[in-house]
């Protein structure tokens, strides 16, 4: 069935970045937008997302769907809703959805099979379409992209990288609501018992927007565990809340922002010294972020300022320099300083490192940089996270080994004097601009005076 072209906005844009990949691919492409995982019987699902790739070039999380690409030709496969799928499921029609993506065909999806020859796919994460990839392309597809899938990912990649004027304007959408569900989070930690309570508070906030959360939102006032998705525990009037929670939009746009504040409203003597350093490295980074800086470098900023502050308390002892060339400041910081944000929180990270890293480099295994997710150097259009952090981790702090080779760096007894400090962590969102960076999220406030303004 042909469509003449009625062209929206959503239309227009997915059919200019088909466009800017057709300039680049001299092969046909297939993007499947995989099917939702039953629960426990074939009409209870888990909540279904489209894979991103699809979503860039579609716009639209359709179920069990796939475009073919050829020559800037975009066809579209799905199957209509038959009528007892009707009566359960507001399922939209392959007519409607063709005419809004601006597909200029649209067929069964048992028409795929024969058009699958010499085809170039990415894998999608759910395994029944990963194999109906392989079967309808007659040959494995495999999570790391290989021969033409890896022209075809690397091509995705250099466009995915940099946000056009569509993309800004939905992730700014989803900053806005991530900013507000902040805010409601603070404001019901007083009154709130449980983790829950609050995790409660913030994911209504993206509910009431018909957005969801962009990952598992972390609630908790054991901070030291990096991605924490368990909200059972009890807030006690001494614990910091670690809140790392984002709205992604219908359309499939994520936000990731991380704020850390006091159950009671006001941070101890000790938190505070702790959360004014994270906040100093923070802000040292985001001044940092310009085009042709190296992400790179801006975390070793990170590491620096962390080990240069921890020197000024008394928990570290020697040169600064000394001991980030020495991952002394990885026992307290353990993680990257942040990464690439758009469709994904951690975007593109299905395709391993391809997006994260430029050309010819690779994942170092120190200590201080093996989470270091990104590491190119920066340039206008590029949305990248900035999320420094002070954690104390039984399993760093008490290994044997770490404890042997910076036993003489470390100030044990004075480290002990902040025990009320778990986990701290700030996170914003930072666009990277023609002539320096805007910070998207920066209507959700860091000073920690402003912070407990907020909570009290
Ligand atoms: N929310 C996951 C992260 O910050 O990377
Ligand atoms: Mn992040
Ligand atoms: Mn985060």
């Amino acid at each position: 069935m042909e469509f003449s072209s009625n062209p929206t906005s959503l239309a227009t844009t997915v059919k200019q970045r088909r466009q800017r990949l057709a300039q680049q691919i001299d092969f046909p492409i297939i993007l499947w937008s995989g099917s939702p995982s039953p629960r426990n019987f074939p009409a209870n699902l888990f909540p279904f997302r489209a894979s991103s790739h699809f979503l860039y070039f579609a716009g639209l999380q359709l179920e069990n769907a796939a475009i073919r690409l050829e020559n800037g030709k975009l066809e579209l496969f799905m199957d209509d809703p038959t009528p007892a799928d009707t009566l359960w499921h507001e399922i939209p029609t392959r007519s409607d959805m063709a005419q809004k993506i601006g597909a200029d065909a649209a067929y069964p999806m048992t028409e795929l099979a024969s058009h699958g020859s010499g085809a170039a796919t990415i894998a999608v994460q759910d395994a029944t379409t990963c194999q109906s990839q392989a079967q309808i392309l007659s040959r494995p597809v495999t999570p790391v992209p290989q021969g033409i899938d890896l022209s075809l990912a690397k091509a995705i990649v250099s466009l995915r990288l940099y946000h056009d004027g569509a993309a800004l304007s939905e992730l700014r959408q989803g900053v806005a609501v991530t900013v507000k569900a902040h805010q409601a989070g603070m404001v019901a930690t007083m009154q709130a018992e449980s983790e829950a309570q609050v995790r409660g508070a913030i994911e209504a906030v993206f509910l009431a927007h018909n957005m969801s959360p962009a990952y598992g939102s972390i609630v908790t006032v054991h901070g030291e565990v990096l991605h924490n998705f368990k909200y059972h525990h009890a807030l006690q009037p001494q614990d910091l809340l670690l809140v790392d929670a984002g709205a992604e939009t219908a359309n499939g746009w994520a936000s990731d922002v991380t704020r850390t504040w006091p159950v009671k409203g006001k941070f101890s003597p000790t938190q505070r010294d702790l959360y004014d350093l994270v906040l100093t490295a923070h802000d040292a980074c985001i001044a940092e972020v310009r085009p042709d800086v190296e992400y790179r470098d801006i975390h070793l900023l990170a590491a620096s300022v962390i080990a240069s502050g921890l020197v000024d308390l008394g928990i570290l002892k020697g040169q600064p320099e000394d001991l980030v060339e020495m991952d002394a400041h990885a026992l307290f910081f353990p993680h990257g300083v942040g990464h690439i944000l758009g469709l994904d929180v951690h975007d593109m990270e299905d395709l391993g490192d391809l997006a994260g890293y430029a050309e010819g480099r690779q994942r170092s295994d120190r200590f201080g940089l093996g989470f270091l997710r990104l590491d190119r150097p920066l340039k206008p259009g590029m949305l990248v996270t900035i999320e420094p952090g002070f954690y104390q981790v039984p399993a760093i702090l008490q290994d044997a080994d770490n404890r042997a080779k910076y036993q003489e760096v470390v100030n044990w007894d004075r480290l002990a004097k902040f025990a009320d400090v778990r986990g701290i962590r700030i996170e914003d969102d930072v666009l990277v601009t023609e002539s320096g960076n805007e910070v998207l999220t920066s209507a959700l406030p860091t000073s920690a005076e402003r912070i407990e303004e907020l909570v009290a």
